[in-house]
């Protein structure tokens, strides 16, 4: 039993950085990742995922600092890794000119997965990813959805227990989405580690916990129910007919903290719900601004992110300018 913490934290990071000629992709992470978490890599474009799971993956050096992953350094043993991690890159290739079937084959060649082992897990796996039935389709005739689950299946096909997923859902419909993260859902239930990187907000709400990540640095690391709870005050949400001037007039107001514009809605965050709406709807009125659909809203992971993205631009702003 003694070294069961150990054995429970399965990525775990200090310093990690990467810097190309001139930019910090990935700036001093921290992170620790316990077994059996589907972790959330949350954040923009550039925000640094990609490079941070390439190292987490020992396919990328680091500039400074260490990673372990399964309890091996990421540089000097990345060849233990490899074997028991499966890898799920934004680009994965598939064989187009394969059948499903094939690249399940092709990948358990690579992985020089036995014969009795392949035997059983591809169908298990063909099962698992809905895909028994197309199993004789070429994967460039399978749909976006289908194309990410076969390559989902093809990452699963040397049983990892720990899984690197870099944005495994950008630019698949709703639907297809939902139907991945049952999948991942049930990789979860069976055990396996999931390290996932996405720009979808709502699907942090999925993970049991998450970073954040913006310009190389975590801005926030925790459950999404705790992150929720950084976001201080009320959330009042609008449809004025004049975004940009009702969010001017608004932002003036008394007892209003931030201001947020999320489509032709206004997010606003206020001390008090109750006593600062009817005033904002005055004021609004007031100025000729036309309001629909005001209403009181929980803060979501969304108006979370933003919310703490700002604080952190607002400090680096204030710490250039006192340096
Ligand atoms: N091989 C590279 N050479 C130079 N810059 C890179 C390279 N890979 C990534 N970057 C830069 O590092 C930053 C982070 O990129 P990336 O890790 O791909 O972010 P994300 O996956 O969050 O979109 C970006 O500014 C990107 O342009
Ligand atoms: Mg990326």
């Amino acid at each position: 039993m003694a070294d069961v913490n150990e054995n429970d934290l399965v990525i775990a990071t200090q310093g990690l950085t990467k810097r190309f000629k001139k930019i910090t992709a990935v700036n001093g992470l921290d992170l620790s990742v316990r077994r059996g978490e589907i972790f959330g890599l949350l954040g923009p474009d550039g925000a640094g995922k990609t490079t941070t799971i390439r190292m987490l993956c020992a396919i990328m050096n680091p500039t400074a600092g260490w990673a372990r992953v399964a309890g091996f350094d990421t540089v000097r043993e990345a060849e233990a890794i490899k074997k028991r991690i499966g890898y799920m890159p934004q680009q994965f290739s598939l064989y187009g000119d394969l059948t499903v079937l094939e690249n399940l084959t092709f990948f358990a060649d690579i992985f020089e997965v036995g014969r009795e082992a392949r035997e059983e897990r591809i169908p298990r796996l063909l099962g698992f990813s809905r895909l028994t039935g197309f199993r004789g389709r070429r994967a460039a005739h399978l749909s976006g959805g289908m194309q990410k689950k076969l390559a989902l299946a093809c990452t699963l096909i040397h049983a990892p227990d720990i899984l690197f997923l870099d944005e495994p859902t950008t630019g698949v419909d709703p639907v297809s989405r939902r139907e991945f993260w049952d999948i991942l859902t049930e990789l979860h239930l069976q055990g396996v580690t999931l390290f996932i990187s996405t720009p979808y907000m709502d699907e942090a709400e999925r993970c049991s916990r998450v970073a954040l990540m913006f310009e190389g640095r975590i801005v926030v690391c925790d459950t999404p129910e705790r992150i929720r709870g950084l976001v201080e005050g009320e959330l009042l949400e609008l449809r004025p007919d004049d975004l940009r001037e009702a969010a001017r007039r608004i932002e003036g107001l008394p007892g209003v903290l931030e201001v947020q514009t999320y489509g032709d809605l206004l997010h606003v965050f206020v001390d008090d719900a109750a006593r600062r709406g009817p005033a904002l709807q005055a004021a609004l009125t007031e100025a000729g601004i036309a309001v629909a659909g005001l209403r009181r809203t929980r803060p979501r992971m969304e108006e979370a992110f933003i919310s703490l993205i700002r604080r952190q631009q607002e400090e680096t702003e204030y710490g250039t300018r006192s340096a």
